[in-house]
């Protein structure tokens, strides 16, 4: 009995304490590829119904004839017969009921009597076409697969939903979703009328130098380039320890934990790369304030090392523990895990893997965080997560097949409104032509989506006015 209880005792500690260990990873990842904020006025007393509808398990294969149920949403408070569908399209997130209970979308449907849906992704959220996420089992997950289920999708909903038989379809998304816009109207131009892709990157490329660019110019611009400089000259020092034999100090300083080895590049290479995407985190989803205050708090230090790793330590104490484990190992753990857990790690790089790259590294030296995660890093992850077939030149065809396909920065699409925040790492992978593009100064990743209000700059605000503008024109 009481040999049981210790046994169950130490189970929940190292169940407690591997959770610790991935938390840091898992917290900036889903920082980073969150849902796309939800817009802040919402409709409450709206019904929201959750609903499934059975999907091919395989769109292009006919003797795969296994299927699955995949999640959406429905309001059609606003709804009358003949009406338009407005689709909020999933990515790499679980859905929830903000995009069809409020924003600028949510307006547009007001306005027309429509139909509001938002869609879940496949592998994400409780879109689960297999009982978990072993090698063999993800390889159904695909952007291809996912516009093939949208297709469906429209088609059934068009078939089936008394008043939609004839009714146009206005399709919305951000960031990724805003890709699969692109790509949908692009790959099934009968099937949507029109879209509205915010922050959607279109060119697939491994070696993504451009987003860390991004990232320092936009804390540059919006935190001083005292900050900037603060930070470049801060992981110098780190990197200047490391190799000089001081990596016990590094070790001291950030409260790595003992495991870490500072003669492992693997090692060396998941600390500093998590150190970018940090700030990558704080520069994506800014808010007005959001980097200012993260650069006072690093100037307000004596020396840029210090002012560095204690604006780092606090971040790294988020996720709990005595010690923090930056090892390569620690990485891994939650992207060899193949169950559904709710961290979308797993099936996000492997979307990496083999369809995008996207791999945002220190390639280049006009950025401040240093240079240690080259593309190597993120291609060996890719072998050691997925299997050995995933070598440099494999991942490169597939990124090439991709742009291929869809057209990269010129995808030739038709009624499809294309916008970016200027701060936005991610838009160096969009179409950024004034002529084709819209650049919201100021503001970040999928920052549009709210309804038009008093707080948009004249740029949003303007922008917001010449969607609702589009929609009319496409549905008249
Ligand atoms: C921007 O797009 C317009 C219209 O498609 C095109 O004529 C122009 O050459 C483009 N400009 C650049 C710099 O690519």
């Amino acid at each position: 009995m009481a040999h049981g209880v210790i046994a169950i005792t130490l189970a929940l500690l190292t169940l407690g304490y591997s959770q610790v260990n991935a938390n840091i990873f898992q917290q900036t990842f889903k920082q980073l590829h969150q849902e796309p904020p939800v817009p802040a006025n919402q409709n409450r007393a709206d019904e929201v119904q959750t609903l499934w509808i059975e999907q091919q398990l395989d769109h292009f294969d006919d003797a795969e004839t296994r299927t699955w149920q995949m999640r959406y949403m429905l309001n059609d408070v606003f709804f009358e017969a003949g009406g338009p569908l407005f689709i909020f399209l999933g990515g790499e997130w679980a859905i929830s009921t903000g995009y069809v209970t409020g924003g600028h979308m949510y307006d547009m449907a007001k306005e027309h009597k429509g139909l509001l849906a938002y869609t879940e992704h496949r592998y994400y959220g409780e879109s689960k076409p297999l009982p978990d996420l072993s090698n063999e089992n993800i390889k159904y997950l695909h952007v291809k697969q996912a516009l093939a289920d949208l297709a469906h999708f429209i088609r059934t909903k068009k078939a089936t939903y008394e008043g939609l038989s004839d009714s146009k379809v206005i399709i919305v998304g951000g960031s990724y979703s805003a890709t699969m816009v692109t790509w949908f109207k692009k790959t099934y131009p009968d099937l949507a009328t029109g879209g509205w892709a915010s922050s959607a990157p279109l060119f697939a490329k491994v070696n993504f130098v451009e987003y860390k660019e991004i990232t320092g110019q936009s804390i540059a611009l919006m935190g001083g380039s005292a900050c900037y400089n603060r930070i470049q000259n801060g992981i110098a020092e780190l990197e200047t320890m490391l190799a000089t034999k001081r990596g016990g100090e590094v070790k001291a300083l950030l409260k790595l934990c003992e495991k870490f080895d500072v003669y492992s590049d693997l090692d060396v290479w998941t600390l500093f790369s998590e150190v970018s995407d940090i700030f990558a985190g704080v520069v994506q989803t800014h808010n007005a304030g959001q980097i200012e205050g993260v650069c006072q708090t690093i100037l307000s230090e004596s020396s840029d090392l210090i002012g560095l790793s204690k604006y780092l330590l606090t971040v790294f104490a988020q996720s709990g523990g005595n010690c923090y484990d930056l090892s390569y190992d620690a990485i891994l753990a939650p992207l060899l895990e193949s169950r559904y857990t709710g961290n979308i790690m797993r099936q996000w790089i492997y979307q990496t893997c083999n369809e995008y790259g996207w791999y945002q590294t220190s390639g280049s030296a006009a950025q401040p965080f240093g240079t240690k995660f080259p593309v190597t890093y993120y291609t060996t992850m890719c072998a050691d997560v997925y299997g050995l077939q995933y070598s440099n030149s494999f991942i490169a065809d597939k990124v090439a097949e991709t742009n291929e396909y869809f057209g990269g920065l010129e995808p030739n699409v038709e009624n499809v409104y294309i916008t970016h925040g200027q701060l936005d790492p991610w838009r160096a992978m969009g179409i950024q032509n004034e002529t084709q593009a819209t650049i919201l100064p100021e503001y970040a990743h999928c920052k549009d989506f709210g309804s038009i209000s008093a707080s948009d700059s004249s740029e949003m605000r303007a922008s917001k006015e010449r969607v609702a503008e589009l929609v009319r024109q496409w549905l008249n």
